[in-house]
């Protein structure tokens, strides 16, 4: 039977109920661990892009173990605030959000990190050199798993084009705006690693022409996971010894040691998540077989939003000689396909199906789309399973409705 440390698959379904998120702490330890020592050398800073997987846990987990947190929203700021995180190690890096939403997350004292000229106009109306600021720089790379994923190209909504630094530059000497940080983020799941290369390069490119004093230098993040057996995983040792040359060159030739820094997401958590879920159903159709599992794109949307494939496994069962090949499939009334065409040991009612990779972009993409209920998510760490979220019950999907006198 699978096993998630020293816990079956089938005693934490007995335990705790499917569908279940399962996160194993110590895996997200490793992943730090190897971030740091590919990136050695560097005066290297880590935030977690805590869109991939919000418990306020894990947030906790990432502290504990010196990395910092980049955020989105100011909701998401006031979790990582409540996981006991400082606002000076908040990176806020929104898209498009109202100013309103800009001055809340000033008030509460985050890292800025600004992705349009006209923000970048009002930031300077508002608050001129007294804030500090990172520009989102979109370095015209094409890049990521797929093109809804892909984020520095041309045609991309994310940061400010590298081709207006010219335009930035003069809001920057109009405002005599402080400017202590260049980021960019070419795209999530790229192919090629070395990409984050290049644009460096671009960023270095900009930093010696119009931005002589700064302190970061943001890389972003993208590094790929194995969702596929196949797939290759970015080899961090390799990338890193690319980077820490020419950060190093960089830093010697600005005269300053600036701090590196990434962003990663699903580096440091995909692979530690596993959705458990159970076998309600084994259907054998003319030339298809399916089996209908508790869960569905309610839960996991990445199949279904990107084509992701993520390996799936007969949990209870995962070495079993005898195998089928199966459509895994949801509950919810609409085509959602998990898997498809998956060659696994024969299942039977009940069985376990994991499916794997589910850390990053699972829960936190989960809705309650046909009005169920949000898994229950269970972190295990140093030997031991928690749960770290309850499952939903009806009163959740009621919270907000408001019943009228019809
Ligand atoms: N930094 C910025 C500015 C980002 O926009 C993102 C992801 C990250 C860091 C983290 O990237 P990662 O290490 O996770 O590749 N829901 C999609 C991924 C969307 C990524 C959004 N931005 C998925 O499930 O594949």
């Amino acid at each position: 039977m699978f096993s998630i440390q020293n816990y079956t698959v089938e005693s934490l379904a007995s335990q705790f109920g499917t569908p279940l998120y399962v996160y194993d702490g110590n895996k997200i330890e490793e992943q730090i661990g190897k971030m740091r020592t590919a990136f050695a050398g560097t005066n290297l800073k880590l935030k977690y892009a805590c869109k991939a997987l919000t418990n306020i846990n894990i947030m906790k987990l990432m502290r504990k173990n010196g990395v910092d947190i980049d955020v989105v929203s100011t909701q998401e700021a006031h979790l990582a605030i409540l996981a006991g995180y400082q606002p000076h190690q908040i990176q806020y890096t929104p898209s498009g959000v109202a100013f309103a939403e800009i001055q809340e997350a000033v008030a509460l004292g985050l890292r800025m990190n600004l992705d349009s000229l006209p923000l970048l106009e009002k930031v300077g109306q508002t608050y001129g050199n007294s804030l500090p600021v990172c520009l989102r720089i979109n370095p015209h790379i094409m890049e990521g798993g797929t093109l809804k994923i892909s984020t520095g190209h041309k045609d991309s909504k994310f940061g400010i084009s590298i081709e207006q630094a010219p335009e930035i530059y003069e809001i920057v000497q109009k405002y005599d705006l402080k400017v202590v940080g260049l980021h960019q983020h070419t795209g999530s799941d790229f192919k090629n690693a070395n990409v984050i290369i290049s644009a460096a390069e671009k960023l270095f490119d900009l930093a010696f022409k119009y931005f002589p004093n700064l302190e970061f230098i943001d890389l972003g993040s993208g590094f790929k996971v194995a969702y596929h057996e196949d797939d290759h995983i970015t080899d961090m040792d390799k990338l890193g010894k690319g980077v820490v040359k020419v950060f190093n060159e960089f830093c010697a030739q600005y005269g300053k040691e600036v701090e590196l820094w990434f962003e990663p997401g699903k580096f440091l958590v995909s692979e530690c998540g596993y959705l458990l879920t159970s076998a309600n159903v084994v259907k054998h159709n003319p030339g298809r077989n399916f089996v209908g599992v508790d869960s569905g794109l309610n839960h996991l949307i990445r199949p279904m939003m990107y084509d992701s494939y993520h390996e799936i496994i007969n949990g209870s069962n995962p070495d079993g000689e005898e195998k089928e090949k199966y459509d895994i499939v949801g509950y919810i009334c609409e085509t959602d396909t998990l898997g498809k065409d998956r060659t696994i040991p024969t299942v039977k009612e009940g069985d376990i199906i994991v499916i794997k990779n589910a850390g990053a972009y699972g829960f936190s993409m989960a809705s309650n789309y046909n009005s169920r209920f949000r898994p229950a998510e269970v972190l295990i760490y140093n030997g031991a399973a928690q749960v770290i979220r309850k499952r939903e019950t009806m009163e959740d999907i009621l919270k907000n409705q408001i019943v009228l006198d019809i």
